[in-house]
């Protein structure tokens, strides 16, 4: 692809914009990028790559010739006119969401007319109209990112969609976003701004809608002796449901579901509308984080006491993200109950030690099973499958396994001796098994 004569900003090297920068160099364009954080500019300078996500590493280090990483603005200012803004919005207290970040970006712009703001950053449905309103000289462009992260890179290359929204004094701008996403295929979506911006909210509220709701069929399909993975395929085959987001397990985390749907459920509050699904999508979740606990109270008693080794930390696998993890409530609530905790992740083993100081971090899955009374899958990691599970039940103290993700083999388990059990799986998963990974009712797997 042909270089662009113009460089793309970038403001903001987090993951969305740290993924959006080195994929725009991927494709041939020059990229200034603008983080506060020097330690971290530094390190990116040097290709050192701050966050754990497939196919950065190699992506920065043979496009470094066209990625100036800075920590001023005025650096992004003289190069390029097309600026991605891709500073957090996390929520506030209330659960709307934090646009402080937004607003110092905004407030360092020239309004002269020759900048275009492409809004990546997850804002609420109105924030482009009142940027318009405070700097009329920026022609906006919501451009919101729809990337998972663990497949963040794929999801950048091979969009399903390209959402672009703006209003009329800035389709100049908008057709040279379209422009630059043109060459990846993808349906474009070109619409207004608060449409994009919903477009979304409602698109993560949705799919977190999808997930409670398989999350209490499974809890339903526990009392009526149904196997919630088997009800999940035969759905999904239906094309109007489609088979992903329907993997039951011990809730979604994250830095977006749960700031998404807290920040849509008080976007429309602030309107004046009760938006009562979603305040059961959000109860939902905590309660299923918490299922768990009462899976291994019926296998183990009274928890005090008890040494429970939790495998894996991150919120979802392929990643070192802890934000609203399970991991972190499970944590809580077991030494609530006054048991012993141990951690094992392969790679979010830093920030773990962060936010869980008193849970023991080992080296190794095996290590936290040593002597054990439970072990429950927090996160699907694969090497969690790979496990010789059956010379690991002797090391454990007990050889009780709850599955957070429905991610082992039940059956194979049970016949090594365990006592396993999973979630929504008819008699706890230990006869019929859990449905493995690649079979599982998500389209990829992860
Ligand atoms: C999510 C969306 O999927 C992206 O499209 C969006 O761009 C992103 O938020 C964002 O707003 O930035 P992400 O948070 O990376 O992406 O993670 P997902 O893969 O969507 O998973 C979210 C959570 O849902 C994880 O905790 C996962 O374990 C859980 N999950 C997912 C389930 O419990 N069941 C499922 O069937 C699918």
């Amino acid at each position: 692809m042909a270089p662009d004569a113009r460089p793309i900003g970038v403001i903001g090297i987090g993951w969305v914009g740290l993924v959006t920068a080195v994929c725009f160099a991927e494709m041939g364009h020059s990229v200034v990028a603008m983080d506060i954080d020097a330690k971290k500019v530094r390190g990116l300078s040097r290709g050192r790559v701050p966050i754990h996500e497939p196919g950065i590493d190699e992506r920065l280090e043979r496009n470094r010739e066209r990625l100036t990483f800075t920590t001023e603005m005025e650096d992004v200012l003289e190069f390029a006119r097309l600026l991605f803004c891709c500073v957090d919005t996390p929520p506030t207290y209330s659960g709307d969401a934090d646009l402080s970040r937004v607003q110092a970006v905004v407030s360092q712009l020239p309004p002269d007319g020759e900048y275009a703001l492409v809004m990546k950053s997850t804002v609420p449905s109105g924030t482009g109209r009142a940027i318009r309103r405070d700097a009329p000289g920026i022609a906006y462009v919501s451009c919101p990112e729809f990337l998972k992260e663990g497949t963040a890179v794929q999801d950048f290359l091979h969009p399903d969609r390209v959402v672009i929204g703006a209003d009329s004094g800035a389709e100049w701008a908008a057709d040279e976003v379209e422009a630059l996403y043109r060459p990846l295929g993808g349906e474009i979506v070109r619409t207004d701004v608060a449409s994009a911006e919903m477009i979304k909210l409602a698109a993560n509220a949705f799919l977190a809608t999808k997930i409670s709701f398989i999350n209490e069929i499974a809890n339903v399909c526990e009392e009526v002796g149904a196997d919630v993975t088997e009800v999940a395929r035969g759905m999904g085959l239906d094309q109007r449901i489609g088979p992903a987001f329907l993997r039951a397990g011990a809730g979604y985390g994250g830095s977006c579901f749960p700031k998404d749907v807290s920040a849509l459920k008080q976007l429309a509050g602030n309107t004046g509308y009760h938006f009562q699904l979603l305040t059961a999508v959000i109860e939902v979740n905590e309660l299923q984080k918490r299922r768990i606990i009462g899976k291994l109270q019926k296998h183990l008693g009274a928890l005090a006491g008890k040494t429970i080794a939790l495998l894996g930390l991150a919120f979802k696998p392929d990643t070192d993200d802890m934000r609203e993890a399970s991991s972190l409530v499970l944590a809580a609530r077991l030494q609530g109950e006054g048991a012993k905790v141990r951690g094992y992740d392969p790679v979010a083993r830093e920030a773990a030690g962060k936010l869980l100081p008193s849970v023991e971090l080992t080296e190794s899955a095996a290590d936290a099973l040593e002597g054990a009374d439970a072990a429950v899958i927090v996160t699907e990691w694969p090497e969690f499958a790979e496990l010789d599970w059956t010379s690991l039940r002797e090391r454990m103290a007990k050889p009780v396994v709850v599955d957070g993700r429905n991610f082992l083999d039940g059956r194979a388990l049970s016949k090594a001796g365990f006592e396993y059990e999973g979630i929504g799986l008819a008699n706890g998963g230990a006869q019929a098994g859990a449905t493995p990974p690649a079979e599982s009712a998500e389209a990829s797997p992860r």
